[in-house]
């Protein structure tokens, strides 16, 4: 059944359809001229639309227009009066679905109203087995027999089935995201959406339009409708990535939806209810969060139901040898490059090493060495492990050196922060990733720590930052 907007000026036969219509099921609203319908149209959104083309205000093919301007998936499908087939080919040309000469049957309306809702569902149906396609989580994609990744899996089994709100929590680089994906596609709700947001990247002026969407013309901007996060995931998963970087105000925001589970799109008038299942992410401790006031309590016990432990790669390197072949062998594929795999010394050393960067680390690892190495098989040579990252484990270089006479914490993140700068040459994105933190987070200690990046570079930088 859909919901459909019935435009005609011919007041008897407009109602007479809309009774029939309603009565078979559908949901339907009336506009008595083309104005109306195009305001209609602006409120809110139609399966199908049934358009008379001559009718007083604007005509059939204005409300056609507008209909598959504002939402191309919207069918229409037109009235005309006998003997006018060269408006009706217009209107085929302009978009429309489908077109009826007066007077006809309403049961002859009634199938075409049903062919374009089938229409629409396989449509929507296609939309999802592209995704599916190109799906990067997939159970089989993930690699590792270890036992530490096992212990995660089996639990991921279990609570993938139910609606259960879970939350992935790992150090950066672990697999949350590969994770969390493979719960929605195990879950019932595999056939619907898998929706990530980013929320630290959510800017909270446009919080509520991300998330909630806008109807064209809700503020300066808004030149187009737009289908919130939410809504795209009715029916499947949201995932709240990176959920533990959010500013106070945006949790707030997020903690009253996921409780009344309804919402209105920006400058829209309809309240939307939506069912969706909640899988969050972190690589924060939010416990700690908690503790220390900067996550709220109410948000962290509402996502916090059941929770899956990443854990890092130096507490299973076990799963070291096959990831490493895993990657060797796409990368060979992707940078159409011959290769044998990992000569023994250069395996030796990527299961000595810690790597903070974890799986994402290795990945990368391994790309580069792919792409560097000149023979068919990987050498330490061609491995440049931990060059950005912090002392590695058994005796690797140190970066840190303490003075004997001690040194503030402070200063030693200060030096971190200015040399993670240098090196990116003061892009704050770019050094943020070499620290594995956040932009809002350097942003921050830049701020706390008063660090400056030199005049003649600020804006270079602050170029760099808009363009990212
Ligand atoms: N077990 C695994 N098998 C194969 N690939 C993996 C596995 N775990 C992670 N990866 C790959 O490692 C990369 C990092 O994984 P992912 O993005 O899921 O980590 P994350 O924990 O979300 O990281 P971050 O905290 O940085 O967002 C991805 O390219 C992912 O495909
Ligand atoms: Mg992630």
């Amino acid at each position: 059944m859909g919901r459909i907007l019935v435009a005609d000026d011919h007041d008897s036969l407009r109602r007479g359809l809309a009774r029939a219509l309603t009565e078979a099921g559908h949901e339907t609203v009336e506009a008595a001229n083309g104005n109306a319908a195009i305001a209609c149209l602006h409120e809110g959104h139609f399966d199908v639309v049934l358009s008379d083309l001559k009718m007083g205000g604007s005509d059939g093919i204005e409300v056609l227009r507008t209909a598959k301007a504002l939402h191309p998936s919207t069918a229409v499908i037109v009235m005309t009066a006998f003997g006018s087939v060269n408006t009706a080919v217009e209107a085929m040309k302009s978009g429309a679905f489908d077109f009826v000469q007066k007077p006809f049957e309403i049961e002859e309306m009634e199938v075409k109203i049903e062919k374009a809702l089938e229409m629409r569902r396989m449509a929507n149906e296609l939309d999802y087995l592209r995704h599916t396609q190109n799906d990067i989580y997939e159970f089989d994609r993930i690699i590792g027999s270890s036992e530490a990744l096992g212990k995660v899996l089996a639990v991921v089994r279990k609570v993938a089935k139910s609606n259960t709100t879970v939350l992935v929590r790992g150090e950066t680089g672990t697999g949350k995201e590969l994770i969390a994906g493979a719960i929605h596609h195990n879950s019932l709700r595999a056939a619907r959406n898998f929706v990530r947001v980013n929320c630290a990247a959510l800017q909270e002026n446009l919080l509520e339009s991300e998330l909630f969407g806008h109807e064209k013309g809700a503020f300066t901007g808004a030149d187009k409708q737009r289908i919130g996060r939410f809504e795209q995931a009715d029916g499947g998963t949201l995932f709240l990535d990176e959920v533990g970087d959010m500013s106070a105000n945006t949790q707030a925001k997020i903690l009253r939806v996921l409780q009344e589970h309804e919402f209105e799109r920006l400058g829209g008038t309809r309240t939307l209810k939506v069912d969706v299942r909640l899988i969050a992410a972190t690589n924060r401790n939010l416990a700690a969060m908690v503790a220390g006031g900067q996550f709220r309590e109410d948000l962290y016990y509402r996502l916090n139901v059941v929770s899956v432990d990443m854990p890092p790669l130096r507490e299973r390197k076990d799963d070291i040898p096959a990831l490493a072949d895993a990657f060797v062998r796409r990368f060979a594929g992707e940078l159409k490059r011959r290769m044998n795999g990992i000569r023994p010394d250069a395996l030796k050393m990527l299961l000595r090493y810690n790597w903070p960067g974890n799986i994402r680390e290795l990945e990368n690892a391994i790309e580069r060495a792919v792409l560097l190495c000149e023979g068919q098989e990987i050498g330490v040579a061609d491995l440049h492990l931990g060059e950005t990252a912090l002392a590695a484990a058994d005796g690797g270089p140190t970066v840190v050196r303490i003075p004997p006479a001690g040194i503030p914490l402070e200063e030693i993140e200060r030096c971190a922060l200015v040399e993670a700068l240098k090196v990116s040459n003061w892009v704050q994105k770019d050094a943020a990733d070499l620290l594995s933190i956040s932009p809002r987070v350097i942003n921050y200690k830049m701020k706390t720590l008063k660090i400056e990046p030199p005049k003649s570079r600020r804006e270079l930088a602050a170029q760099a930052d808009a363009n990212e």
